[in-house]
């Protein structure tokens, strides 16, 4: 089999580098290990940056978004028994759309099939070879037979566990790597959210973020300690918990409860990898980086990367200048390292360290305050959560 551009991986990046490849008439093969149902069901991110928001608008996928997606003109912090409303479009000019991955997902594969594009789903690529030619291989199987898959360059958006950042030769390969010490539980519930922005909550007993899906579907999340088996979480200890961690000092505000319809734990890390490529093969989304989820940049990253890297393909197909592709690294990761750095700062702020004392947390309700007291200090956290135009 023959493609100009091999893509491992119909996760969010995949897919849509796979489709503005399509619309600049740059054919592509997306090879996908799991099969198109678990796809569309992995529940993950929520939070749409106005400029990816954009990007589908223009790209044509992004119809349901705006008739099913929330948008939001800010979100809440909680801390100390108070409320704080952080108001984005009077702080930045920008806002976001709450729609979840998967539904993009969703949307995208069932554009890309519309468009008799080639996603060979239950197709895991087992090897990427001649990366430091012209004409890199990708190995794969669909459980039956090994095929290959003949490419001008390969693009692996291939997830944290993929094989991609596996094949960039170790000798050029630095790592960046943190690992917290909480993980999140999160929850979706058959309930209306009882609030309209999202609410980021510090407490002593720990983070809790209460998002959501629809209308009648509530997102929530509460830090619990690594290691820990949702067994261990009844949905009435999930809701007690929940209902203690949002409370306000006046008590003058209620938690719906409702059926759990699913139950999952997200451990919290920080992770780069330099440079994002080798020669004919280009890492993209969580294949490079992973970010904790706390400044909801995960999803948001890896289509920043891809809507890089469709640009400087089509450069590259239009009149064979490698100028973009070549700038591709160090263009992504400036990106990366400011989205590193503000998740890596919300993470901090918001999650008493179990490890970490009374010190800390003081540190922790200053930083809160002067974002509550200061436009300056609020402005700075508006611009990174609905996305830095320019980084
Ligand atoms: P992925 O979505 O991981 O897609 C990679 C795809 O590659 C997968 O479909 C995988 O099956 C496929 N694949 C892997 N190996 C191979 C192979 N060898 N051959 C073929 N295919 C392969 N971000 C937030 O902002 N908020 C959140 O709440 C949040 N929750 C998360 C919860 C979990 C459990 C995880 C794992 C991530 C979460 N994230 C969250 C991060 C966000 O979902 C990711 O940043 C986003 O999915 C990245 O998209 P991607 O396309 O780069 O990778
Ligand atoms: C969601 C996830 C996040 O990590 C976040 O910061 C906000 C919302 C969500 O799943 O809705």
């Amino acid at each position: 089999m023959r493609t100009r551009v091999g893509i491992i991986g119909a996760g969010p990046a995949g897919l849509l580098l796979s489709h503005l490849l399509h619309l600049q008439g740059i054919e592509s093969v997306v090879l996908e290990a799991r099969s198109r149902d678990y796809v569309e069901r992995r529940q993950r991110a929520g939070v749409v940056e106005h400029a990816v928001a954009e990007t589908l608008r223009g790209a044509g996928v992004g119809g349901r978004m705006d008739r099913e997606g929330l948008v939001h003109h800010g979100i809440e912090l909680r801390f100390d028994g108070r409320a704080h409303h952080l108001d984005f479009p009077d702080l930045c000019g920008r806002e976001v759309v709450i729609y979840a991955q998967t539904e993009i997902v969703k949307d995208l594969i069932a554009r890309r099939l519309a468009d008799g594009g080639k996603i060979l789903f239950e197709s895991r690529a087992t090897a990427i070879e001649d990366i430091d030619t012209g004409s890199p291989r990708v190995r794969f199987t669909d459980g039956a037979a090994e095929q290959v898959l003949e490419c001008d360059i390969v693009v692996a958006c291939d997830g944290f566990h993929g094989i991609g950042r596996a094949s960039l030769p170790a000798a050029v390969v630095r790592t960046f790597d943190k690992v917290y010490p909480f993980s999140w539980l999160g929850i979706l519930a058959d309930v209306p959210p009882s609030c309209d922005e999202l609410i980021y909550a510090h407490s002593d007993r720990g983070f809790a973020l209460h998002s959501m899906r629809s209308e009648q579907v509530s997102r929530l999340y509460l830090q619990v300690p690594n290691g820990t088996d949702t067994a261990e979480w009844s949905d009435e200890r999930i809701w007690d918990e929940l209902t203690a961690r949002f409370a306000l000092a006046d008590g003058s505000w209620e938690l719906k409860r409702g059926p759990i319809t699913d139950k999952s734990i997200t451990p919290m890390r920080s992770f780069v990898t330099e440079p994002m490529r080798h020669g004919s093969l280009f890492l993209a989304g969580d294949a490079a980086h992973i970010v904790p989820p706390t400044g909801a940049k995960g999803l948001n990253l890896a289509m920043h990367d891809v809507m890089l890297l469709a640009e400087a393909l089509t450069a590259w197909d239009r009149d064979g200048s490698t100028t973009l592709l070549d700038s591709y690294s160090d263009d992504a990761l400036r990106r990366v390292w400011r989205a590193e750095h503000f998740s890596y700062r919300m993470t901090t702020m918001l999650h008493p360290d179990p490890q970490g004392g009374d010190f800390e947390r003081r540190l922790q309700i200053s930083d809160l305050d002067r974002i509550a007291a200061s436009r300056a200090a609020a402005t700075e956290i508006a611009e990174n959560y609905t996305g830095l135009p320019q980084v």
